[in-house]
């Protein structure tokens, strides 16, 4: 009864505000929109539109050849084509009106929005600028930031500012903004370089990496927000210098604190996804591109070394009155420059799985280990979160994901400590507890219906090969066994 009287009320309310599909949003009732300030909304993208075009990242190559080899096949690269992104936003057009688009699109493939060329999920006649998702011409026309503007007042929802160029009374000037002091002739008649002091600062990535709901304003992904109330904003450590880096570099930055040096800077963007270069990868080899699957898969090495590299654990026995009574796994992010695991926090899975064994090597008890379906069992410790609906249920799409019911990730250099009860059973005077800290992208289930929901043009046979999903990888982060004696 009380269900179905607020459906009403919100019926209402929808049309007394004359928003129906294809209209824009409403904003919810705490957060201010200003919907002049934000013509793309649900994205906030501003674009100052002229008759200079985004440029695609091929006649950018025929200058920066290794820049763009650092950038093809990242995930930046793939944003727009990676078949799971591609799957979640025909079930969000499906689910809330095709408006829900621009918001998605602004962060996966800005250029593809804010000039209309995307008019539908899919890859079906795009050209170069749109497919290529976060391609140069992206970040480096970025002009600006309207961080403070924005309905929640953080960075959000691709809250940036877009100048590919100017329009001067001697023609068109393509603008390319970077690191570099001002120079003759720097773009060498092509485009204009103009000195960034935005493009070394975190603040660049933060309108893409803080994703927040559609309308509720509620932050479903806080990558920006975790680092910056973290150690590394503290010490100027930034998102370029662990993730535009090689690996020792990223290494380095991460232990001592140290920036890295002009010239150590690369295009990699490489994060933790790697099951998005492993289908990448699979593509490439299928359209017979030896070179670009060889790139690739170096980028999917790096992708699990960093996160072999991102934690760490320590495991110690607990006694009561001289007995043995539980096991404490202290679970620590020693590298990762904000909480772990992050972004999409409510899909990805990083969990503890222990096993006990007593002399003999049988096992006397265990947690975390998968079954056959590929499904972790109810009492698994899984550092991530819940989402939940308007209703208080547990969801997992972002569009009707309006608050946390759980939030257990680890913040940067920070630790958590787990507790598991362990009693030996009598005649065993020596335990040996091996503790696996394992991670995968999604749950078996999600990552299905997310596959199934491709468009038509998201041919997963034709361009990967698949016609049922694998079981999905699983990395295992840290590797800990330790013995120790029943009683004290
Ligand atoms: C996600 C944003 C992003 C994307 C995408 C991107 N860049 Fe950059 N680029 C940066 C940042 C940040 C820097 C500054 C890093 C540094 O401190 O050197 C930079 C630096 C540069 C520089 C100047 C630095 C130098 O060493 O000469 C060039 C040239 C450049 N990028 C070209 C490209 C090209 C070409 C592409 C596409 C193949 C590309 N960028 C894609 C963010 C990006
Ligand atoms: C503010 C920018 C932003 C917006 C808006 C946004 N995303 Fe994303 N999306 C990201 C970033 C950044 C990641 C990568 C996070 C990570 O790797 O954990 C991502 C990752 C994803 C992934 C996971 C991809 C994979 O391979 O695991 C899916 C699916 C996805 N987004 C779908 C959507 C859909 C659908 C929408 C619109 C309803 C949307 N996104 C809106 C920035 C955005
Ligand atoms: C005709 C050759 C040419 C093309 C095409 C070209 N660039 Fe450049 N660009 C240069 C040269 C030369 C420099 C000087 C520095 C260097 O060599 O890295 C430069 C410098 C830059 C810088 C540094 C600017 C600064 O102030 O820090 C950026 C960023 C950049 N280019 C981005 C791009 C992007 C993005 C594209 C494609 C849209 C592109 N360039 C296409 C020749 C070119
Ligand atoms: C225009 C929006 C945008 C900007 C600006 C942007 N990113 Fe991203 N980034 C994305 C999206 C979207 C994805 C995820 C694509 C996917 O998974 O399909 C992503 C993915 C990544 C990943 C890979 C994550 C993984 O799971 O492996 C890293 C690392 C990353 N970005 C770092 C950066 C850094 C560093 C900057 C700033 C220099 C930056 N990004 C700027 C949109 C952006
Ligand atoms: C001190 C080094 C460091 C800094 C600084 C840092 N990161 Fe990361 N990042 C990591 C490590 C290690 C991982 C892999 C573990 C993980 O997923 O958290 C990672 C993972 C990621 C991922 C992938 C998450 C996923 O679920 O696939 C994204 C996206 C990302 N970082 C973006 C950023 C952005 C944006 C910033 C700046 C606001 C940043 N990082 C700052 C080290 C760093």
């Amino acid at each position: 009864m009380k269900r179905s009287v607020k459906m009403c009320s919100l019926i209402i309310l929808v049309s007394a505000l004359g928003f129906f599909p294809g209209s824009t949003f409403a904003g919810s009732k705490v957060f201010r929109v200003d919907h002049d300030l934000y013509p793309y909304y649900p994205s906030l993208i501003r674009w100052n539109k002229s008759n200079a075009q985004f440029t695609s990242p091929e006649v950018c190559k025929g200058c920066h050849p290794d820049k763009y080899e650092e950038w093809e096949g990242s995930v930046h690269s793939l944003a727009f084509q990676d078949p799971i992104y591609q799957g979640e936003l025909n079930r969000a057009v499906k689910a809330v009106g095709e408006d829900i688009a621009r918001q998605c699109e602004g962060c996966h493939s800005p250029a593809g929005m804010v000039t209309a060329e995307i008019k539908e999920p899919g890859l079906a006649g795009l050209g170069s600028v749109a497919a290529a998702g976060v391609s140069c011409d992206i970040c480096h026309s970025i002009s600006g930031i309207t961080h403070w503007e924005t309905p929640s007042h953080e960075p959000e929802n691709g809250s940036f500012v877009l100048t590919p160029g100017v329009e001067t009374k001697d023609g068109l000037v393509l603008t390319k903004r970077g690191p570099l002091k001002p120079f003759d002739n720097c773009g060498m008649g092509f485009h204009k370089c103009v000195e960034s002091p935005l493009h070394l600062k975190a603040e660049l990535c933060a309108s893409c990496h803080d994703v927040y709901h559609y309308d509720a304003h509620f932050p479903l992904e806080s990558t920006y927000l975790e680092w910056k109330h973290g150690p590394y904003a503290q010490r100027d450590i930034v998102c370029q210098d662990c993730h535009m880096v090689d690996f020792p570099t990223f290494l380095r930055a991460a232990d001592e604190f140290r920036k890295p040096d002009r010239k150590e800077y690369r295009h990699f963007f490489n994060g933790a996804n790697y099951l998005v270069y492993y289908l990448a990868e699979t593509a490439a080899k299928k359209a017979g591109d030896e070179k670009k699957a060889a790139i690739i898969k170096e980028k999917y090495e790096m992708a699990v070394k960093r996160l072999q590299s991102a934690a760490d654990l320590e495991v110690s026995p607990v006694y009561r009155q001289g007995r043995l009574a539980e096991v404490k796994v202290r679970v620590k992010n020693i590298r990762a420059g904000h909480n772990l695991p992050t972004s999409l926090t409510n899909i990805r899975q990083m969990w503890l799985e222990l096993t006990a064994r007593d002399e003999k090597g049988n096992v006397i008890m265990t947690s975390g280990m998968l079954d056959s379906r590929g499904d972790l069992p109810e009492n698994t410790r899984i550092f991530n979160s819940d989402g939940m609906g308007d209703n208080f249920h547990f969801a997992v799409d972002p569009w009707v994901i309006t608050a946390f019911s759980r939030h257990d990730t680890i913040p940067p250099r920070g630790y958590k400590d787990v507790y598991c009860g362990l009693t030996a059973p009598k005649g065993v005077k020596k335990i040996t507890l091996q503790a696996k800290l394992r991670y995968r992208q999604a749950d078996q289930h999600v990552a299905e219906a997310l596959l199934k929901a491709e468009p038509a043009s998201v041919d997963l046979k034709k361009i990967y090969g698949i016609t049922k999903v694998p079981a999905l990888p699983i990395v295992d982060m840290v590797v800990k066994q330790v013995s120790f004696s029943t009683t004290k």
